[in-house]
């Protein structure tokens, strides 16, 4: 069972790294100082600092650069339905993408935050007995294009959770998908706050 999960992971991994690199080619290197300065529109919500100024808005600083580009190719493209997300992508391009992502993942990790600690136990046995470190990562700072959720706002991750699992946001693969289905409200609940206590 884990033997596949991780070897599923690791194919899905490599593929994308590939297609994303020969997409990229020949575009120029991600310019996290460029960056900033495009970012000015996004600060309203995902700060300066990018811990999101409320909980329904996912802290960017310190994603995995490909994991924002690859999530704004996606509000962008109307394959992920964000809210105000699809009109403040429509105006970005590729470039634009791989500079704003390079300068909130150059950015300090969101604070750990506090939790219940039952929630808390539950959400890592959870987690390690559906193998979501094996993608996420040991600490779930995420990797290439797979999400952080170490620190991540906790309200956020149910949401999305709840979404990848009812098929209302797609994910590019179905790999997520399945990871979602099985889980319960509860399941989800103790997730998110393991995932938020994390650094
Ligand atoms: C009006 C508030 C607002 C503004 C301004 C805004 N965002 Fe967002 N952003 C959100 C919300 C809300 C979500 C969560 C959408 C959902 O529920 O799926 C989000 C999600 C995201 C995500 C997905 C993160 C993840 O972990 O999957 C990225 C990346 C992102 N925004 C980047 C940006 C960038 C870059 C800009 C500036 C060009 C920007 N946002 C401007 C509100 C905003
Ligand atoms: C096979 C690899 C894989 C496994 C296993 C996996 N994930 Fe994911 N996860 C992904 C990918 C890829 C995405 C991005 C999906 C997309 O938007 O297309 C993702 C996205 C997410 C998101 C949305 C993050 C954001 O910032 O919007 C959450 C939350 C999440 N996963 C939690 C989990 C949890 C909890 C588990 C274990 C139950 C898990 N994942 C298992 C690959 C995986």
């Amino acid at each position: 069972m884990k033997l596949v999960i991780s070897t599923k992971a690791i194919l899905v991994v490599a593929f994308f790294n590939l297609s994303f690199l020969s997409l990229n080619a020949a575009a120029a290197p991600p310019d996290a100082a460029a960056g900033k300065v495009k970012a000015q529109s996004c600060f309203a919500c995902h700060g300066e600092n990018g811990i999101g100024i409320s909980p329904e808005i996912p802290n960017l600083a310190a994603q995995p650069p490909l994991s924002i580009t690859y999530q704004l190719i996606q509000f962008r493209g109307q394959q992920r339905n964000g809210g105000a997300m699809a009109a403040l992508a429509a105006g970005l391009s590729d470039q634009d993408m791989r500079d704003i992502a390079a300068y909130y993942a150059s950015l300090p990790a969101p604070p750990a935050k506090s939790g219940n600690a039952d929630q808390i136990t539950k959400g890592q046995q959870i987690s390690s007995t559906q193998y979501c470190n094996s993608c996420h990562g040991p600490q779930f700072q995420g990797q290439k294009h797979i999400a952080r959720l170490a620190g991540q706002s906790k309200e956020y991750l149910v949401t999305q959770l709840k979404n990848i699992r009812s098929g209302a946001r797609i994910d590019m693969d179905g790999t997520m998908g399945s990871a979602a289905r099985g889980l319960s409200d509860d399941d989800i609940d103790a997730l998110a706050a393991y995932a938020a206590s994390l650094k």
